[in-house]
């Protein structure tokens, strides 16, 4: 790759601002200024610095976010904060998007990544990939809900749901589940409930296939998946 391509993809500034920076002496490969704006270099094998610093160059970038309420899972908006504006700088310049949308006020386990085919995968209809949710339920779960969830249930605009798997931690006036799911329409766990006549006070996703919310993330953090992560959604085969 063109070394002018490489640090303005970075976000190192425009083609011509990288221009100047290599003019001025500011970029060595390999211990060696380079200052032609054409040549090629190996991200890979070579050593790119900036002023001394070195470039950190990889092509894709996969991140787990718990969710804050209160910001919308969208790459850009006039008006409200999306989840890409809790980023680093370092880390938008890889351009990554929220894999599938939580509500705005809907918290827990986000995946951003810049890896098209494997958000595609992800979300794919018939991948079915599980979604958990944990969620406290205004009114009182029954076992009837259960025995409906596992059917499917109607929702308003008279969809038939794929079968939901409900699980009551706590019934009562305020109840607490888990519901897994295997679709992802319009605030569906929100309609489900609907559909049984009961109300979502608080939702949270707390896993995605094999990816689940890591605890130690406060509301607006996030981290880089692991490896052993990464390789798991990507060989994440539904049963
Ligand atoms: N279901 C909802 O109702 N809202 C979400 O954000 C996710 C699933």
């Amino acid at each position: 790759m063109r070394i002018d391509k490489l640090l303005s993809n970075l976000g190192y500034g425009s083609r011509k601002e990288v221009k100047q920076l290599l003019k001025d002496g500011a970029v060595k490969v390999n211990d060696t200024i380079v200052k032609d704006a054409k040549q090629h270099v190996d991200p890979n094998t070579e050593t790119i610095t900036l002023y001394g610093e070195v470039i950190e160059y990889k092509e894709w970038i996969y991140l787990m976010m718990n969710k804050p309420p209160g910001v919308i899972s969208a790459t850009e908006d006039h008006q409200e904060e999306t989840v890409i504006d809790l980023l680093e700088m370092e880390d938008q310049v890889y351009k990554p998007f929220p894999v599938g949308r939580l509500d705005k006020d809907t918290e827990g386990l986000l995946l951003l990544t810049n890896d098209g085919q494997l958000a595609h995968r992800l979300l794919s209809p018939k991948k079915h990939v599980p979604k958990t949710y944990f969620a406290v339920i205004d009114g009182v779960v029954t076992e009837e809900d259960v025995q409906a969830f596992s059917k499917g249930v109607v929702l308003n605009d008279g969809y038939l749901t794929k079968p939901g798997e409900l699980k009551i931690l706590k019934s009562g006036l305020r109840s607490d589940i888990e519901l897994t799911i295997t679709e992802g329409k319009f605030h569906q766990v929100k309609r489900m409930f609907q559909a049984v006549g009961k109300r979502v006070i608080y939702l949270q996703r707390i896993s995605m296939g094999p990816l689940k919310l890591d605890e130690s993330l406060g509301l607006g953090e996030y981290r880089e998946l692991t490896e052993e992560e990464i390789e798991q959604l990507k060989n994440y085969q539904v049963k």
